[in-house]
């Protein structure tokens, strides 16, 4: 094994990732030649690759080509306008949760409009804190300054969480509970905003094998046949939590927009929509008090 030239190793793996199907091949190839060359764009790279960094290269791509998600191989996941770290065992943020976001702040723009001052903005299941952290820096880049709050029952995403939050300068409460037996932690706080991207995967879906194997299957699956459970909860959890004219923004399954906002409507929100993702499917609910 020698040095190979950089222009040589990433034609190599871009056409090594575009055979086995990946249709960002170019871009995949160019990411991990920046991760293994740690330079922040490919122009500021030398242009030979040592044989060490050669070695690694061909690893990260035998390694994506195996199913790894590339997040986990660089050890970087990208949502809205922050760079975040991503770990084994905690979910990777997906695109389509920027919509819900974006919701978030469209109803948080409302509140303060109509005179909210100080919004108090809790994100249920937060992972890797995607949510919480672009809540909080977005809307404090608009000239409001939330209280956010954010629950998780995984160690490994708290843990997770709070760096992402310290690194993007983010305050976030990160809490210790179960979504699910909410009633027992409950303590009768009201939130102006409650947000979530929870378990909601109804069971028996048969899920690519990459998310499988690198997605926490209790990140995965709401519970029941119909996958609502955790969704119904953080409903109900929301219609007694949320101040009156505040606001649930919860994504869920395509297949769930009509029993969310029904079951919203039973929970007496005033009104229940749901919002379409980019490829136009029903992707979350914005339910108001
Ligand atoms: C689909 S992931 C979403 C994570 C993050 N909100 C995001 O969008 O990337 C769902 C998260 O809910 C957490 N979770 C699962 N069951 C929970 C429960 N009963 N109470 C609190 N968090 C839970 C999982 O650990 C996981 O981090």
């Amino acid at each position: 094994m020698s040095a190979s030239s950089l222009r040589s190793l990433l034609i190599e793996a871009e056409a090594a990732l575009a055979s086995a199907g990946y249709p960002s091949a170019a871009v995949e190839a160019k990411t991990l030649a920046e991760y293994v060359l740690q330079v922040e764009h490919l122009v500021l790279a030398p242009p030979t690759v040592g044989e060490e960094q050669t070695v690694r290269m061909r690893e990260l791509v035998a390694a994506r080509i195996a199913g790894k998600p590339i997040q986990l191989l660089t050890g970087d996941m990208y949502f809205r306008h922050l760079r975040l770290k991503a770990r084994e065992g905690v979910f990777i943020v997906r695109p389509e949760t920027e919509m819900v976001v974006e919701s978030a702040i469209a109803e948080a723009r409302r509140l303060a409009a109509a005179g909210k001052t100080r919004l108090r903005i809790m994100d249920l299941c937060t992972g890797s804190g995607a949510i919480a952290i672009a809540l909080q820096t977005e809307l404090r880049a608009l000239g409001l300054d939330p209280q956010v709050a954010a629950v998780e029952i995984s160690a490994a995403a708290r843990q997770l969480a709070a760096q992402n939050a310290d690194q993007a300068g983010a305050e976030i409460l990160i809490r210790d509970e179960d979504v699910t037996v909410w009633r027992q932690w409950w303590q009768g706080e009201s939130w102006d905003l409650i947000v979530s991207n929870p378990p909601y995967v109804p069971a028996g879906v048969e899920l690519p094998v990459d998310v499988i194997e690198n997605d926490p299957h209790a990140a995965l699956f709401g519970g029941g046949v119909d996958g609502m459970q955790i969704p119904h909860q953080i409903i109900d959890f929301a219609a007694q939590a949320l101040v009156s004219g505040g606001a649930l923004v919860m994504e869920h399954d395509d297949t769930q927009g009509k029993a969310t906002r029904e079951t919203a409507l039973q929970q007496g929100f005033s009104s229940a929509e749901t919002g379409l993702d980019l490829a136009g499917r029903d992707r979350f609910l914005l339910a108001r008090r």
